[in-house]
C-alpha cells in the first residue's frame, strides 16, 4: 500500500476497526496515513487513545481528503450518507464498499459525480487478520482500483476477485461462514460436556480442534477437505461410527440448503434494499 494515500473511514464500526488495526499491524499503513468519521463520539475516541488514529463526525468535510474512501456503515445507513457525500469527492477518491447487499450501481447513483466503486465482502475472521474479503468492481472501477482495494484488504486475509453477480453467493458462504462453523463448535462442545468432560477442558479440546483442522486445510493446499477427511477415517474405527450419524441425518444436505438459504435473502436484500 502506497503510505502518502489518505484512507477515510465512513462509520467507525467493528468492520472499520478490524481493517485499520490490520493494515496498521502490517505495516501497510501509518496511523497519520488513516481517519475515520462516526456519528458516535465514543467511536472516535476509541480510534484516537487506542490507535492514534484522528477522526470526526463530519462524513463530507472528511471525504474531500481521501484517496480511498472505505464506506463502513450499515447497509440501512447507506443511502443517507452517500447522499450525504454527493459533492464530496473532491480528489476523486476509490470508493470502497464493505456494506453487504447494497449493488454498486446503487451507491454510484446516490453518489453522483460518476464515482470509481469497489464493493467487498469481507468476514468477522478480519478481525484477526484471517479473513476473506471478495472483491468486484462497479461500472467506473479499472484494474488499478481493483489492485488498490486487493493491497488495502490482504492486510486483514485472503484477497478473492469476483463478479458483482457472485457476491450473494460469497455472502452466504465465507459472509455468514464463521457462524457455521461457530455452531459446530456449539453442538461439539455440547456432545463433550454430555460425555462427561469438564466445560473448560471440552472448551480447549473444541477450539483447537477447529483451529488445528483450518491450518490442515490451508497447508496441504492439494488435498480436498474430502481426503482430509478420509486421513481420519480408519475402517471399523471411531470416525466411521460418527459419520454414519451425519450421513443418516442427511447434515450435509441440510448445510447445503443453509447456504443456499443465506443465498438467496442475500440476494432478496439486495434486491430490496
Ligand atoms: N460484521 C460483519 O461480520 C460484516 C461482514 C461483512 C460485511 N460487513 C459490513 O460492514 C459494514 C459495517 O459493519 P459493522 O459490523 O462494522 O457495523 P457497526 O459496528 O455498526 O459499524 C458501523 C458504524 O457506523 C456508525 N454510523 C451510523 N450512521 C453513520 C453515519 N451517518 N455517519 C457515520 N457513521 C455512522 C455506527 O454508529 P451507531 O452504531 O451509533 O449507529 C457504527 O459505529 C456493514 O455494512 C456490514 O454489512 C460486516
Amino acid at each position: 500500500m502506497n503510505p502518502s494515500q489518505r484512507i477515510v473511514f465512513i462509520g467507525a464500526g467493528h468492520m472499520a476497526e478490524a481493517l485499520a488495526r490490520a493494515l496498521l499491524s502490517a505495516g501497510a499503513a501509518a496511523a497519520s496515513d488513516l481517519f475515520v468519521t462516526d456519528v458516535a463520539p465514543t467511536r472516535i475516541t476509541h480510534f484516537r487513545t487506542r490507535y492514534g488514529i484522528a477522526g470526526s463526525d463530519d462524513n463530507a468535510d472528511a471525504a474531500r481528503t481521501a484517496d480511498i474512501l472505505v464506506l463502513a456503515v450499515k447497509p440501512q445507513n447507506m443511502a443517507e450518507v452517500c447522499q450525504g457525500l454527493a459533492g464530496a469527492l473532491a480528489r476523486d477518491p476509490l470508493v470502497l464498499s464493505i456494506a453487504a447487499g447494497v449493488p454498486t450501481a446503487r451507491i454510484e447513483a446516490w453518489l453522483g459525480d460518476s464515482p470509481r466503486v469497489v464493493r467487498a465482502m469481507p468476514n468477522t475472521p478480519a478481525l484477526v487478520g484471517a479473513g476473506v474479503t471478495a472483491i468486484a468492481p462497479g461500472r467506473r472501477a479499472t484494474p488499478a482500483d481493483l489492485n488498490r482495494a486487493d493491497r488495502l484488504l490482504s492486510a486483514s486475509g485472503a484477497v478473492v476477485r469476483v463478479e458483482e453477480k457472485d457476491l450473494d453467493a460469497v455472502t452466504a458462504v465465507s459472509g455468514s461462514g464463521p457462524a457455521y462453523v461457530f455452531y459446530l463448535a456449539e453442538a461439539m462442545r455440547e456432545a463433550a460436556t454430555r460425555l462427561g468432560l469438564a466445560l473448560n477442558v471440552a472448551d480447549l479440546l473444541v477450539r483447537h480442534t477447529i483451529l488445528g483442522a483450518g491450518q490442515l486445510l490451508e497447508a496441504d493446499e492439494d488435498a480436498s477437505p474430502e481426503e482430509l477427511r478420509c486421513r481420519v477415517t480408519s475402517k471399523g474405527g471411531t470416525t466411521e461410527a460418527a459419520m454414519a450419524i451425519l450421513e443418516a441425518r442427511e447434515v450435509r444436505t441440510a448445510l447445503i440448503e443453509a447456504v443456499q438459504a443465506a443465498a438467496a435473502r442475500a440476494r432478496k436484500l439486495s434486491e430490496s434494499g
